[in-house]
């Protein structure tokens, strides 16, 4: 495995796998990797010939300093999981070298982050966007991994190649749960001892409320979760919506849509976390 830190060398790697005409596949990260991160990785492994995966806690998509300066950096047992994990190169640039420039552009998706994340984290898509256009453009994959724990990213990147007209296969990828239903996140390590025993309660609502859904309509199933999540005074829900799985626009009927998502951001203990379930 490589590990690269210049975009000049990058592009190097990338050049020679091109000249083989071989396929390549993204997995970009933030580091702090678990086994949501390695799933990614797995998949990417098993469907090209080249794997690359980045690592690069990208500070222009954080809209809070606290949550920057707080985001855990583990690269030497990252780099040592990458490895384990088949990865051909790593791409781990500083801030100074993905940034040599203040970054000026700025990206805007419509109607896709205009909802959940969006007005809640202003400027957070389009920093996401910024950085994964760069990393495109450097590694020019022919496949992108992405997780559906960020559900709302994926329709953004969806959006951003689409806007580019980019020939890059998004490939999105289930969440990979600790047994007792918490999506994994680098942000668990956050959690209080206590916090993370009952941090397991958020799936478990999203579940109950997908088995009521042949019983009662999307506004209830909604009021259920906020309100079940909201009773028990350690959680406080920022929001639980119930979205066209395409389009991410609100739905009020279940037959309004093909595909039907729930997705949540709860407060517990200070941190923000994030899931979704699918109700059809
Ligand atoms: P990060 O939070 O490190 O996540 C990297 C990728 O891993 C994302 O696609 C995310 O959805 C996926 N992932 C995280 N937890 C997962 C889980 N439990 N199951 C499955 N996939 C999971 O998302 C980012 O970084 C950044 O925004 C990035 C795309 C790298 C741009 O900076």
């Amino acid at each position: 495995m490589q590990t690269i830190t210049t975009v000049r060398e990058m592009q190097q790697f990338v050049a020679r796998a091109k000249s083989h005409n071989k396929t390549i596949g993204l997995t970009p990260t933030m580091g702090a990797l678990h086994e949501g991160h390695l799933s990614l990785v797995a998949r990417a492994r098993r469907e090209n010939d080249v794997v690359v995966a980045s690592v690069f806690v990208n500070p222009i998509q954080f809209n809070n300093e606290e949550d920057l300066a707080k985001y855990p950096r583990t690269l030497q047992a990252d780099l040592d999981k990458l490895r384990a994990a088949q990865v051909d190169a790593v791409f781990a640039p500083s801030v100074e070298e993905m940034y040599p420039e203040p970054v000026t552009e700025t990206y805007h998706f419509g109607p896709v982050e205009e909802v959940m994340e969006g007005p809640r984290r202003p400027g957070h898509f389009s920093g996401v966007a910024v950085v994964l256009r760069r990393l495109f453009d450097i590694v020019q994959p022919t496949r992108a991994y992405f997780g559906e724990k960020d559900y709302q990213q994926i329709a953004v990147v969806r959006e951003l190649l689409r806007q580019l007209r980019s020939p890059i296969q998004l490939v999105p990828c289930p969440i990979v749960r600790a047994a007792d239903g918490l999506a994994l996140s680098s942000r668990n390590m956050r959690l209080s001892e206590a916090d993370r025993k009952v941090a397991p309660i958020i799936y478990a609502t999203l579940q109950e409320a997908v088995l009521l859904r042949d019983y009662v309509g999307v506004a209830d199933a909604k009021a259920f979760v906020l309100g079940k999540l909201g009773l028990c005074k350690v959680f406080e829900p920022e929001y639980f919506e119930i979205v066209d799985a395409t389009t991410l626009q609100p739905v009020s009927r279940w037959d309004e849509a093909g595909g039907i998502v729930g997705c949540i951001a709860v407060w517990l203990g200070g941190v923000r976390l994030i899931d979704m379930i699918r109700f059809k």
